[in-house]
């Protein structure tokens, strides 16, 4: 087995490679999981076939390759509805724009889609495309809607890219693919093997008009850091992100919203979760009713009024759910009386932990972090350490919890 590479031992990956220039990366991926002990079975769409051939694909993975719905003696042998239940995991890589498309239209016009509509087996789907494809409305609503119905959809790695342009939809190297494979299937290394870590972040954008928003200073680094932190311990990720400029950790599976609602159904949408931590800076308010079009100054010197409304508590909400992780950890960033008031809200919103840290410097946005940990038992005092070295030790405390 590759050093340091998560084991799939025994496990059946039935693997459709679709068209685009990533699909070499297809190649090498099929390396790994054999390399680790699993095992592949190939379906090369008519577009992946431009790219690698079925040779190639056969020899690496020792099995034979599956291209077409009509081979008589595919369907006599195995058929296709079989071929589709057969594996542990279906992952489709690369995922092009357009096999994303039909996935999430539920077409099945190929041995690829029909394959994919027929499982009953989990699909983790790999991105890869041009930046404008992937930018795309309809992409965006694609994978919106195929994560929706339970798709693991990856995000692509930001970079240069095949056709000269930069920016996200490179295809993730093959090891963080292996990663997330392993991930799927519960079997990985780690202290949080077979976990599923529900992570908030960032802040909320709460709009005032089309250009306008309520915002606060949160960057989003501590809650990211300890996403990766999970990661790392071997736990499946669900990272709920507000608006950030941060790369997505690798081996996390991120959900971009903007507002407090939309946060609060993703949340939602995530469950279940062994863990829950609650790091995001969710407005309190929202503006009571957005206008639909730009408000304007008209030069009377009138200034409009600010009705706000109370946005959904998303910590208390869960931690009153029937669906409440194990383990729920909320933040409380305060500038003052710090400790007080975590002890407060541990009994308020019902969490099992409050982390507490002072925002009262340059803690928002910055890079370091000195928190304290309330819990039933007392509190806890970390030193000031970089955000990073918080979220491990944070991680250490949580994987203790849970044994
Ligand atoms: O109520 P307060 O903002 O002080 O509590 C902070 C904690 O509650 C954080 O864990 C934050 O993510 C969470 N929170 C929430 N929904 C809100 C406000 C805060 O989940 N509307």
């Amino acid at each position: 087995m590759a050093r340091g590479l998560p084991a799939v031992i025994g496990k059946r990956i039935l693997l459709v490679v679709g068209g685009g220039i990533a699909a070499y990366k297809a190649c090498e991926l099929v390396r790994l999981i054999r390399g680790a002990g699993g095992e592949v079975t190939c379906v090369l769409t008519e577009g992946g076939s431009q790219f690698v051939t079925a040779m190639s694909l056969a020899a690496l993975s020792g099995n034979p390759v599956h291209t077409t719905l009509w081979d008589l003696k595919d369907e006599a042998e195995i058929g296709h509805i079989q071929l589709s239940r057969s594996a542990d995991l279906v992952v489709v890589c690369p995922a092009t724009a357009d096999l994303m498309a039909r996935m999430a239209a539920g077409v099945a016009d190929d041995l690829a889609t029909t394959l994919l509509l027929a499982t009953d087996k989990r699909v983790l789907a790999v991105p890869a495309m041009n930046v404008k494809m992937w930018e795309h409305a309809a992409t965006r609503r694609n994978v919106a809607t195929l994560r929706a119905d339970g798709v693991e959809v990856l995000d692509p790695d930001i970079g240069d890219m095949a056709c000269g342009e930069t920016g996200p939809g490179r295809l993730p190297e093959p090891p963080a693919v292996l990663a997330a494979i392993q991930r799927l299937l519960g079997v990985g290394h780690g202290p949080l093997a077979g976990r599923h870590v529900l992570v908030t972040a960032g802040p909320t954008h709460e709009p005032i008009d089309p250009v306008r928003y309520i915002a606060n200073r949160s960057s989003g680094r501590q809650g990211f850091a300890i996403a990766e932190a999970a990661a790392r311990a071997g736990a499946r990720v669900t990272l709920v992100a507000g608006p950030v400029a941060l790369d997505t950790p690798a081996g996390v599976t991120r959900v971009n919203v903007e507002t407090a609602r939309d946060m609060a159904a993703a949340v939602e949408a995530a469950l279940p979760a062994d863990v829950a931590v609650m790091v995001a800076a969710v407005a309190d308010w929202r503006s009571a009713d957005a206008a639909p079009l730009k408000l304007k100054k008209d030069g009377s010197g009138q200034v409009p009024a600010l009705e706000l409304a109370e946005n959904p508590d998303i910590l208390a909400t869960l931690c009153a759910s029937p669906r409440r992780p194990a383990l729920v950890v909320g933040f409380a960033a305060e500038t003052h009386d710090v400790l007080a008031h975590a002890v407060a809200k541990r009994a308020r919103k019902g969490a099992d932990w409050i982390v507490a840290n002072d925002v009262s410097g340059d803690v928002m946005g910055g890079s370091h972090n000195a928190i304290h940990i309330v819990t039933a038992a007392g509190t806890e005092a970390l030193p000031e350490a970089p955000k990073d070295r918080v979220a491990e030790l944070l991680v250490e405390r949580i994987v203790d919890a849970l044994a």
